[in-house]
């Protein structure tokens, strides 16, 4: 029976806190934010559909500690100015239904499109390459020892003021090939100082950052890291030094550690590699969380394809403690709920299969942005999207986000 499926049995978190059950709506960037990069009436009426999906947790998406660095238009944006009352009003409707409210922080580094505006800076100046599609991107300035303990000060601070906004934890994002991931590995990182070289040296911010966050929030401030278990790029961050930064993140009591993998130019987390790397069709990252597992003891969570109950139960079985859904809850975002009145229900993730990988990824994302658009107007979502037509209304939301936060 699905109510006594594990997934939906309570887990203590290492920091005291209880997380009523193992689901979690992990992070998708909403490109939905009010004027001033805050959150407002379309965010709070998405955040209502997961507040009352009767999941565990609802982790934000990815929320800047720097204005003038984002991931995309429309982003929200918490400095140490920011005003507040927005967050706490994005914080109660997450919460006022039992699930914990997680806001997951960010620093895009080199991944900032060009017609932003915005700061790129990286650990070292390499560009992206995306193929024809590189010239939508900045060329990154190599980051001063001064702006390293900067993002490091804004990190912190934004994580400090999640927790007065009423944020039960935050989410530190060192995947995907933002900032964090780019000090990581050794492909971006290839500074010749403490911050790159040996992996303890490319860690050295995280890291930094993590003792901080815990050093100033209270005791039960949930601190969670979502981490690469590889960059699935030849010579890249590999499987051995994504240990060897657990094993660090295990000594400095942190919660969670969420294993995804892969960046703009590896797409991994949609199921894509560019190395010879095969990913499982559904819980893409399991094989590694499973291996991961028998080296540490921090609590694992892993995301990426899982749709059906099966195999989120799979993932708790194989040794992760919390289960991740983005795209699937997206579409359906009491999809938690559903399991439980009817285990063998299948989530719907989009699938744009088309030639030129980095226009299907593009498009994959497109279509999932479409729904939480269209949840954030209280419309039904849509089981099929159109990929071309959704990637044609991205495009033109994405331009009237960037007109509006550019101006
Ligand atoms: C529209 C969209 C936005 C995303 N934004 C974020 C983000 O802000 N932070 C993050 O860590 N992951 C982000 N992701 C990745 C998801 O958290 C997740 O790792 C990935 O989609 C794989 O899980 P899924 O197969 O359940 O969608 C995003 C994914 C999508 C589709």
């Amino acid at each position: 029976m699905s109510s006594e499926s594990i997934l939906y049995s309570p887990y203590n978190l290492p920091c005291g806190v209880t997380v009523r059950n193992r689901l979690v709506k992990a992070a998708m960037e909403e490109n939905m934010s009010s004027m001033g990069n805050l959150p407002g009436e379309s965010l709070y009426a998405l955040y209502r559909y997961w507040a009352h999906g009767n999941l565990g947790m609802v982790i934000t998406g990815n929320v800047m500690v720097d204005k003038a660095a984002m991931t995309g238009p429309g982003g929200v944006a918490l400095e140490s100015e920011t005003e507040l009352a927005p967050f706490e009003k994005w914080a109660k409707i997450i919460k006022s239904n039992g699930a914990l409210a997680v806001m997951q922080i960010n620093h895009p580094g080199r991944q900032v499109f060009k017609a932003m505006k915005g700061k790129a800076i990286a650990p070292s100046a390499v560009p992206l390459d995306m193929g024809k599609h590189s010239k939508l991107f900045a060329q990154p300035r190599e980051m001063t020892c001064q702006d390293i303990h900067d993002v490091c000060k804004r990190f912190v601070q934004t994580a400090k003021q999640a927790e007065k906004a009423g944020f039960d934890g935050v989410e530190i994002h060192a995947a995907h090939g933002y900032l964090l991931t780019q000090f990581l590995s050794p492909l971006t990182n290839q500074r010749q100082d403490e911050w790159g070289g040996s992996i303890i040296n490319r860690a050295r911010l995280l890291i930094n950052i993590v003792s901080q966050v815990r050093a100033v929030c209270a005791k039960d401030f949930i601190v969670m890291v979502k981490l690469n278990s590889a960059d699935f790029q030849k010579n890249g961050f590999s499987f051995d030094d994504a240990c060897e930064v657990v094993n660090r993140l295990e000594a400095l009591g942190v919660d969670v550690v969420e294993l995804s993998g892969g960046s703009y130019e590896a797409p991994a987390m949609q199921g894509q590699t560019r190395d010879d790397t095969t990913l499982a069709r559904e819980a893409y990252f399991l094989e590694f969380a499973h291996a991961l597992e028998s080296k540490t003891d921090i609590p694992l969570m892993t995301t990426g394809g899982i749709k059906r109950a099966e195999v989120a139960e799979r993932v708790i079985q194989q040794g992760c403690e919390l289960v991740g859904l983005a795209s699937a809850l997206a579409i359906t975002p009491d999809l938690a709920k559903k399991w439980q009145q009817e285990w063998s229900y299948s989530g719907i993730i989009p699938h744009c299969a088309w030639k030129d990988k980095s226009l299907a990824s593009l498009a994959n994302m497109a279509m999932v942005r479409r729904q939480l658009r269209r949840l954030g107007n209280n419309l039904t979502t849509l089981r099929n999207p159109s990929p071309l037509w959704s990637l044609i209304l991205d495009m033109l939301h994405r331009k009237k986000m960037t007109k509006r936060d550019v101006n």
